[in-house]
C-alpha cells in the first residue's frame, strides 16, 4: 500500500460529481499506475477519513473509506480478489463496488465515487 494526498489545485469544476455537487468535488488522487495490481493506495483528504483506492486484476479502480465495517480495520492492507477485498484483521470480505460485507457478515463500508481518465484516478471527495 502507498499513500498520497490530494492537492486542492487539481479540482475539476467542469464536471460535477454524482450526488450532492455542492458538498463534493472531483479531485485527482493518483495515477492508475501508482496502484499495484490487486492492491491499494491510501489517499489522504484534509479533515476527512483516509480513502483506499483499489485496483483489481482486470484494471478496474474502486474507492472506499479505509475503514472496515466490522471493527475499523484498514481495508487498504487487505487482499484484493476479484472485485472484493478481504480485511486483514478478521477476514471479512467487502465488495469494492458497493462496500457491502459478503454474507454471512453484515455491514457496509462507505464507497467513494471514482473514475479514470487519461490514466489518472479521480475521486469525488467531500468539500463541505
Ligand atoms: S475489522 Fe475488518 S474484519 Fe474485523
Amino acid at each position: 500500500m502507498s499513500e498520497t494526498a490530494i492537492p486542492a489545485a487539481h479540482a475539476d469544476p467542469a464536471s460535477p460529481p454524482p450526488g450532492d455537487a455542492a458538498a463534493t468535488a472531483w479531485r485527482v488522487a493518483c495515477a492508475v499506475a501508482d496502484i499495484p495490481a490487486q492492491g491499494a493506495r491510501v489517499v489522504a483528504v484534509a479533515g476527512r477519513p483516509e480513502i483506499a483506492v483499489f485496483r483489481t486484476l482486470d484494471d478496474r479502480v474502486f474507492a472506499l473509506v479505509d475503514r472496515c465495517p466490522h471493527k475499523g480495520g484498514p481495508l487498504s492492507a487487505g487482499v484484493v480478489h476479484g472485485h472484493a477485498v478481504t480485511c486483514p484483521l478478521h477476514n471479512w470480505a467487502i465488495g469494492l463496488a458497493d462496500g457491502r460485507a459478503r454474507e454471512p457478515d453484515e455491514g457496509c463500508a462507505r464507497t467513494v465515487p471514482a473514475r479514470v481518465e487519461g490514466g489518472m484516478v479521480w475521486l469525488a471527495v467531500e468539500t463541505g
